[in-house]
């Protein structure tokens, strides 16, 4: 008996998104989007999966004649896990957001969230990465899909901070040839500021801001919350009160993230900021 996905009928392109809780996950919307955008259609269905049951999920996808599926918290790390084929950024990150299915059926992991957060960044907001200072908040599995990318952007450091420190630690130590990365105490105090300070976190959820460093600020700090929306407010509500230059919030990188997958699946490129503006208008 199928438990996720039924035999389909249709020969219509099939895509999904995993997860738990997935019911708000605005991918089919994204997907949509650029779908249409790019004279194509689509079924993408949102999925919910509990932790552990990822593997036969994406079997039972297959069988149903899914052809990718993006892959949403807490099954990163089982997506990437359960993969035959892993990209370099999934396996930089030891998870993986994004599958697809080689003829013959092995799946094959990408990781498309720090592309995602470095291009919303770089091309969409103008920040420049490279030689600047970054404070990265979190060492969870959001922190480690996106820390490759960062670290590739060259900046000057990395600072990690996470509540259970020796998760930084961890993260840190795989990367430390690479760049400069130092990992700080939860709610120590920094000697300096920083340009760039990421939550990646899930306080903001909660409505709960991390313990901050006062001296992380500076006049030109742009401070970047993987939330969105409202969901985002505590964290950005707290940069323009603590004197950064910007508070920006994760939609641009969820909206490039789905950007990056659908490259991934159907070879071209979407146009993003009108999806950007469109969703924006919606929260
Ligand atoms: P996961 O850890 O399941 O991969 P995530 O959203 O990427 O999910 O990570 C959650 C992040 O938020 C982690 O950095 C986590 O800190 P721990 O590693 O110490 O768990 C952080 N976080 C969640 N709730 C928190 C809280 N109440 N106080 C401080 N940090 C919290």
């Amino acid at each position: 008996m199928p438990r996720w996905f039924l035999e389909r009928e249709s020969d219509t392109p099939y895509f999904c998104v995993t997860g738990s809780p997935v019911t708000h996950s605005k991918s089919p919307q994204i997907h949509s989007a650029f779908a249409a955008q790019t004279g194509r259609t689509v079924t993408y269905d949102r999925i919910e999966v509990l932790p552990g049951q990822l593997a036969l999920a994406v079997a039972e996808f297959q069988r149903a004649g899914g052809q990718g599926m993006n892959v949403t918290v807490p099954l990163k790390e089982e997506a990437y896990a359960l993969a035959a084929r892993k990209m370099g950024r999934a396996d930089a990150a030891g998870a993986a957001n994004t599958l697809w299915f080689e003829e013959g059926g092995a799946v094959v992991a990408d990781n498309t969230d720090g592309t995602g957060l470095i291009y919303d960044l770089t091309v969409n907001q103008g920040v420049e990465l490279a030689s600047q200072r970054i404070l990265l908040v979190g060492a969870g599995g959001a922190a480690r899909g996106v820390l490759p990318a960062l670290v590739a952007a060259r900046p000057a450091c990395i600072v990690i901070t996470n509540r259970t420190e020796s998760k930084a630690t961890a993260i840190a130590d795989q990367f430390v040839a690479q760049v400069t990365l130092e990992v700080l105490p939860w709610g120590a105090e920094t000697s300096y500021p920083f340009d760039i300070i990421v939550n990646a976190t899930s306080l903001s959820l909660q409505g709960e801001l991390p313990p901050l460093p006062q001296k992380a600020v500076h006049a030109d700090s742009v401070c970047y919350d993987f939330m969105y929306g409202s969901e985002a407010a505590v964290f950005t509500t707290w940069a323009m009160q603590a004197g950064a230059a910007r508070a920006l919030d994760g939609l641009g990188m969820l909206v490039e993230q789905a950007a990056e997958a659908f490259e991934i699946w159907h070879g071209i490129r979407p146009e993003t900021g009108s999806v950007i503006a469109e969703l924006r208008e919606t929260l």
